[in-house]
């Protein structure tokens, strides 16, 4: 896992090769594993559902502008109602599957924004609107130069780890954190983020970690939340729950 985590990178173009039915059966078992787990929570109904390619030319999605991502074969579309907490939830099980896919060979992309949504299988389930898909597939033997280029310049980090930190909600240095917490933030900078914004904050007080974004701006950010928290969880190799929300606070186990 600590292995998919430093290697995952979004994959901005796909090969027509098929993913194999064991890698899929793989993924809707987690799939279905992690609905189980959203399922317990009935005040946030949220889904995640795997599509196929269903599309005349044999893809499963178009993007609005092709130079972006796509086209896409298969993808994980994340359904929820317009509710924060649906969306974090989204975000911290679909990053489970983006790091399985990792582990099974396969790249990924979350996109909220840049999909063609007259192209999508299915906008709207039992009531719950497709907030977010994830592509999944397998990457070109070579990845066109436009989609090479958009993957570094949008990729561009300039986080350091103590500027994603408090300590008793004030600044602090990485000295002032024990090593597993710094894991964790290490973990947290190399997840995906929409806009490329990281806006999560991970705060230490009296040994008890909980994470906000005290500068939100955007609804999308709330699947950040959900992706950093599993990261900041993977990193430092925690073991328990996180509560959902801000500040969400990790209940040890
Ligand atoms: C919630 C979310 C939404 C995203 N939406 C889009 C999108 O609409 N289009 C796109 O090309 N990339 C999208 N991305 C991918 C980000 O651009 C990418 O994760 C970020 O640039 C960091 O690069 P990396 O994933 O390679 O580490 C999204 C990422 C996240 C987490």
């Amino acid at each position: 896992m600590q292995d998919a985590l430093k290697q995952r990178i979004s994959l901005r173009a796909y090969d027509a090769r098929p993913i194999e039915p064991d890698k899929l059966r793989q993924l809707e078992e987690a799939i279905s594993r992690c609905n189980a787990e959203m399922k317990k929570d009935a005040d946030h109904p949220a889904y995640l559902q795997l599509t196929g390619p269903h599309l005349e030319d044999g893809t499963a999605v178009h993007m609005k502008n092709r130079s972006i991502v796509g086209p896409i074969y298969h993808y994980i579309a994340g359904f929820a109602t317009d509710d924060p907490i649906a969306r974090e939830m989204i975000g911290y099980y679909g990053e489970k599957l983006v790091l399985l896919a990792e582990q099974l060979g396969l790249g990924s992309c979350w996109i909220a924004e840049t999909f063609d949504p007259k192209t999508l299988a299915q906008t709207e389930r039992e009531g719950l609107d497709l907030q977010i898909i994830i592509s999944l597939g397998y990457a070109p033997a070579t990845i066109p130069l436009k989609q090479q280029g958009i993957r570094t310049a949008i990729r561009l980090r300039t986080k350091k780890p103590a500027q994603i930190m408090t300590v008793n909600g004030a600044p602090a240095a990485l000295s002032d954190v024990p090593a597993w917490f710094v894991r964790g933030l290490d973990a947290v900078l190399l997840g995906p983020t929409a806009i490329n914004k990281l806006p999560v904050v991970f705060d230490l007080s009296n040994g008890a970690v909980s994470a906000s974004m005290p500068d939100q701006r955007h609804r999308v950010q709330d699947f950040d939340l959900g992706i950093s928290k599993l990261h900041f969880e993977l990193g430092a190799d925690l073991a328990g729950q996180w509560e959902w929300g801000q500040p969400g606070k990790f209940i040890r186990a």
